[in-house]
């Protein structure tokens, strides 16, 4: 068989990422996180005292990451989250970033990529690409239930807000917008719970490797 080779995108806590997750398991093969990159790209410009928007420190800071051992617990709160969009609308931080997540997807036996671009940029060869969606309520319904359980303190009216604002930087940003390649299939997971939502996976990865 080929690599098992997986895109998958969505806006904020549309759910992809434990679907990413899920399918790296059953298909044991590597899963990259690609907005941790720029969530640690944003922690290392603030780190060294810098504004997000100052390209030349986000380009070094991109380009000496490592894609292993993210400090997870930091880089996963609320306020990192925003701060990685703003980086991320950077060009020269996604061009950065671009090889390595090119070299991760080409390991011999595959690999399940998440993020905002991997389907159209990062891997635009990908066989299976799928789309995750869920209406913004529901996204920041689970995104409070995540924080939630990091111990943040949770106002719901500032999640949806944030989703909302996080929506149209991503979607009207020049650079790699968020957008479905033509060839992904888009999953809608407002109403599907983790589970069902991996079987509906699941069933997208079969109809596409199977006419490959
Ligand atoms: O789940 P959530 O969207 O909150 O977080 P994330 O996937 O870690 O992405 C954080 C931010 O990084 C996004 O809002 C995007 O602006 C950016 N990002 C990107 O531009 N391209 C990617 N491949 C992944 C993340």
């Amino acid at each position: 068989m080929s690599a098992m080779l997986i895109a998958i995108d969505g806006p904020a806590a549309s759910g992809k990422g434990t679907l990413a997750r899920r399918l790296a398991r059953h298909f044991n093969v590597p899963h990259l996180d690609t907005g941790l990159l720029y969530r640690a790209t944003a922690a290392g410009v603030l780190d060294r005292g810098e504004r997000l928007e100052d390209v030349e420190h986000a380009v070094a800071v991109a380009r000496g990451l490592a894609l292993t051992d993210f400090d997870e617990d930091r880089l996963r709160g609320r306020e990192m989250g925003e701060a990685a969009s703003v980086v991320a609308a950077l060009p020269e931080v996604r061009a950065a970033l671009i090889e390595a997540q090119r070299r991760f997807a080409a390991r011999p036996e595959g690999a399940v990529l998440d993020g905002r671009d991997i389907g159209t940029v990062i891997c635009p060869d990908a066989p299976v690409k799928i789309f995750v969606t869920a209406a913004p309520e529901t996204r920041a319904q689970r995104r409070a239930l995540e924080l939630a359980g990091r111990g943040e303190k949770v106002d719901f009216a500032a999640i949806l807000d944030d989703i909302r604002k996080r929506d149209e930087r991503d979607s009207g940003r020049s650079s790699a917008p968020l957008k479905a390649a033509a060839d992904a299939i888009t999953l809608d997971t407002t109403k599907l719970g983790v589970e069902e939502a991996f079987a509906a996976a699941l069933k997208i990865v079969a109809e596409k490797t199977s006419k490959a």
